[in-house]
């Protein structure tokens, strides 16, 4: 893994995917397994949208009020702001593992693909929020490794609908969730040295195995 990517002696891993693609059944047992390659490392879990007192609030207006599609980008990278402030820039300097629950390939994902605004308006975005200076060196604040759950929209959708009561996100049809994955996967194709795809068709035991051998090459 490049741990040069953040520039500070943490690790930051992003796990990313479509509703219902099963990252978040992966997030607990990773953690778990890389606490047992790190023992002496603190383990940081968040989350995006959220992760700080002012980001779950506005998580809660994102995941629930209607709004403008711009208003909706600019809320989903305040929050991004305060998590790095408050969370992930903190954790990273002092040298924890942070494992968010979503990160910058989401608004990508879900705000460009799914909801069709510009990549290149997100891009300025992107490096506004994320661009860091370290040692007179200004870098791009992103994941080491992003592990990007891949499934159909279908199969997604077959799942949520066996699992949960459906938040605004989850409710648009299957051509969004096209268009989402396909951003996240056009992104994934541009930063292969960032992005670990995981074929989310395959059984639960199956991807465990897959997360542990990237931990011991980690
Ligand atoms: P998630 O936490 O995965 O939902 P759940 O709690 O149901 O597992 O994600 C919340 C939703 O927010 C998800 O539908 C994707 C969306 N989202 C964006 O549209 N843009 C973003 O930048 C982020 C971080 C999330």
């Amino acid at each position: 893994m490049n741990i040069q990517n953040n520039h500070y002696p943490g690790i930051f891993i992003s796990f990313e995917g479509i509703d219902g693609a099963g990252k978040s059944t992966h997030i607990h047992f990773f953690s778990e397994e890389i606490a047992k390659r790190y023992p002496e490392k603190k383990i940081v879990i968040t989350r995006e949208p959220g992760g700080t007192s002012l980001g779950e609030k506005l998580r809660e207006t994102l995941l629930n009020d209607s709004m403008d599609i711009r208003t909706e980008a600019l809320l989903m990278f305040a929050s991004r702001q305060e998590h790095i402030a408050q969370v992930i820039e903190p954790a990273l300097r002092q040298g924890d593992i942070v494992i968010s629950d979503r990160f910058t390939d989401s608004s990508f994902a879900y705000q460009c693909g799914g909801r069709g605004l510009l990549v290149e308006d997100l891009e300025y975005l992107e490096r506004w929020v994320q661009t860091r200076v370290v040692n007179n060196h200004s870098f791009l604040l992103q994941p080491q490794t992003t592990f990007l759950f891949d499934l159909s929209a279908q199969a997604a959708e077959q799942r949520r609908s066996a699992t949960r009561t459906p938040d605004k996100f989850e409710e648009l049809d299957i051509e969004f969730f096209n268009r989402v994955r396909q951003e996240y996967l056009r992104r994934a194709s541009n930063d292969l040295q960032r992005f670990v795809l995981i074929d989310s068709s395959l059984s639960i035991m199956v991807i465990q195995e897959q997360l542990k051998s990237r931990i011991a090459s980690m």
